[in-house]
């Protein structure tokens, strides 16, 4: 792919919305219904283990009985013509459904479940649409939880995510409200001369990041936008 121009997607929530997956901090997000503290930090985990457990259940469930929309589907198809990688704070898997094939997960996977054991010791397991429940146990006897990075924990993936955004000579944000860190730092990572875009139905009342494009509309028709600028100016090439 040496001559191809590397894009690079950078999604958030607002990207499955589309696919009725709710957001965190819309109204009637997910952080509107459920304290944070209570099922999405590491003591929630130490504390009540069972209603951390049901929450992921009930968000994997969602997860499997919803389909890719066509902005994660038009951005599978860029494959043919570029070098396409996305990486998502999103743990669901719709990017993959719809054919993604490069996916860096910054925040977990929920078809993935892990040892709650000590950190070094930590497998992940594909658990796909399974239900966790207190009998979920790694070989070693620990009990599994999701594959989620929660709140105060590190993230991981994040070196990688850095370097693939730093390649990027195109940069698509979608759906996020740039809220979270380390996430949001990521798109201070672009190379000076990478062309960017932030696509976002609240793009005229948020603080755009200096040298964004920003574009005011959902993810579905917003990718299709970008699309076309990106194809008209490759074209020009
Ligand atoms: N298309 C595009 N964007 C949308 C749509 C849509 N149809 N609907 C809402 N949005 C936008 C909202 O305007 C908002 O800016 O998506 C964004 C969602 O922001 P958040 O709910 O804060 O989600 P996100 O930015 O992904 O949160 C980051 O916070 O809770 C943690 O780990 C969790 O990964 C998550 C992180």
């Amino acid at each position: 792919m040496a001559n191809k121009q590397k894009i690079v997607v950078f999604t958030g929530a607002g990207m499955s919305a589309e696919s009725g997956i709710s957001t965190f901090r819309d109204s009637n997000g997910l952080w509107e219904n459920y304290k944070i503290e209570e099922v999405a930090t590491p003591s929630a985990w130490n504390n009540n283990p069972d209603l951390v457990t049901d929450f992921y259940n009930a968000r994997r469930k969602n997860v499997i009985d919803s389909s890719p929309n066509k902005a994660h589907c038009a951005l599978a198809a860029l494959e043919d013509q570029f070098d396409i990688s996305i990486v998502t704070q999103n743990i669901d898997d719709l990017h993959e459904r719809a054919g993604s094939t490069s996916v860096l997960h910054l925040h977990g996977n929920i078809r993935y479940a892990k040892s709650s054991g000590p950190e070094q010791e930590a497998a992940y397991y594909k658990i796909n649409g399974a239900k966790l429940s207190a009998d979920s146990r790694c070989p070693k006897g620990y009990r599994l939880r999701p594959h989620v990075v929660w709140f105060g924990e590190e993230v991981p993936e994040l070196e990688n995510a850095a370097q693939i955004i730093s390649e990027a000579d195109i940069l698509i944000v979608i759906g996020t409200s740039l809220q979270v860190y380390p996430a949001a730092n990521l798109i201070h990572y672009t190379k000076k001369n990478s062309i960017k875009y932030i696509i976002d139905p609240k793009v005229n009342t948020m603080t755009i990041p200096i040298g964004f494009t920003g574009i005011n509309s959902s993810a579905v028709a917003g990718v299709d936008l970008v699309i076309a600028d990106i194809k008209k100016s490759a074209k020009s090439k």
